[in-house]
């Protein structure tokens, strides 16, 4: 694995650092506490080049590698792990689905405004009776007699972006009986009659990332917005969430690095019996291992960024890095968190300070995007070939 990053990766990485620092982290309290939408930063986001890093510059993107994907969404969600996640839908979940599968038109349609950050994309497949067992899901479509539109019913949970977005991919049922292989995905615009925001979710953390319901009564959507062919949609959810999870398991690296620099700066300052805390080596183990598990996950997101990468060659697949890279991955992050809250004491439970919201941020890493019970699941399946 060749881990000299390039000129070009420095500098998006140094880029999204200065931005992220300077612009996201004054704001980032504020917004977990209020649960407003970052309007302004993640349109700035867009302008920076961070919603369509690896989009080509055709259809409006920076038409980098992957690699930089993964430093940009480190320091972003280091900065505040909601705008992270913001972007990963926008680039992983939304944009990358629609140029592996997409039309032309569509690309220059739906991924140009997207990637450019004038709009924001969001992906719906989770329904609020299946989450983890997606090809459940009930939603419904049926082609008119004269096949040039779809009618489409149902509900959709969890959607990021959901009450902000402009498009998004949604997978639905074309034909039941087939189950996984029935179902089909779909670019819908969120001002198509028929198309209703639900309830909002209170979450327990990346609180500034909005999410909700969203339902579809009798949506008419074109015919030429279907995504691929019918019955392609559960792979394609798969495929594009194969992107996403490498997503989440660098926002989840950029919250275990945020709480991990919380606690080495803590351990500095703080004293106790006449020392300061980082001379103990009950806290000296804590951070010898923080630090640890934070460069192999790092190493684990770096090596499924480079499947990735040679996958775009090969048209292979990288299920297998990504779902490792998440695992590990997340359950760092919720662990060197809980450390860090430990470390700092009655002040890692304050809200004065960031430490309880990396705490509460990092939970939903190890569940959104296929919890680690699904990851390990893909993993087991990927090495032994049994279903
Ligand atoms: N790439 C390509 N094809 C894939 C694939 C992949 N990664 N994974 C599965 N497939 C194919 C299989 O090869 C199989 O193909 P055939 O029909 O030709 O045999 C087909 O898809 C069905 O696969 P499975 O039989 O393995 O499907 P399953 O029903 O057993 O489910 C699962 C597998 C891994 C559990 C899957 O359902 C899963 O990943 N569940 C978790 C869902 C999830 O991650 N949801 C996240 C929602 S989005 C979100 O969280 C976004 C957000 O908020 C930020």
């Amino acid at each position: 694995m060749d881990l000299q990053l390039t000129e070009e990766h420095i500098m998006i990485r140094d880029q999204a650092r200065k931005f992220a620092q300077e612009v996201i982290a004054p704001v980032a309290e504020h917004h977990d506490l209020t649960g407003e939408f970052p309007v302004e930063s993640v349109k700035q986001m867009g302008e920076l080049g961070l919603m369509g890093i690896e989009v080509p510059e055709e259809y409006g993107g920076a038409e980098m590698d992957a690699i930089s994907y993964v430093l940009a969404m480190e320091e972003i969600s280091k900065a505040d792990a909601a705008h992270g996640v913001i972007m990963s839908v926008n680039n992983s979940l939304f944009c990358h689905g629609i140029l592996r599968f997409g039309t032309e038109e569509q690309k220059k349609k739906y991924v140009e405004p997207v990637a450019s950050g004038e709009a924001i994309g969001a992906y719906a497949l989770t329904e609020p009776t299946s989450g983890s067992d997606a090809g459940s899901m009930k939603s419904r479509a049926v082609l008119s007699e004269d096949g040039t539109r779809y009618t489409l019913n149902g509900r959709k949970s969890w959607i990021t972006s959901g009450p902000v977005a402009d498009v998004m991919v949604v997978f639905v049922m074309t034909d039941p009986e087939k189950r996984n292989r029935g179902i089909t995905a779909f670019i819908i615009e969120t001002d198509m009659p028929g198309f209703a925001v639900g309830k909002t979710e209170p979450k327990l953390g990346i609180r500034a990332s909005a999410t909700c319901e969203i339902t579809m009564e009798n949506l008419r959507c074109p015919v030429e917005n279907r995504l691929g062919a019918e019955g392609q949609g559960f792979k394609m959810a798969m495929v594009v969430l194969d992107a996403g999870r490498i997503g989440i398991a660098s926002q989840a690296l950029g919250i275990a690095e945020a709480a991990y620099q919380a606690s080495l700066q803590y351990a500095r300052e703080r004293e106790a019996f006449g020392r300061f805390i980082g001379q103990f080596q009950m806290i000296q183990q804590k951070l010898a291992d923080m630090r640890t598990r934070i460069e192999a996950s790092r190493l684990l997101v770096y090596s499924a960024a480079l499947a990735k990468e040679r996958a775009k060659a090969t048209g292979g697949r990288y299920t297998l890095e990504a779902a490792m890279a998440k695992l590990f991955a997340s359950e760092t992050a919720m662990w060197v968190a809980t450390q860090a809250v430990q470390i700092h004491g009655g002040m890692g439970y304050s809200k004065e300070l960031p430490v309880e919201r990396y705490f509460r941020d990092a939970k939903i890493t190890e569940i959104y995007e296929g919890t680690s019970e699904i990851q390990r699941m893909v993993i087991a399946r990927s090495e032994t070939g049994l279903r």
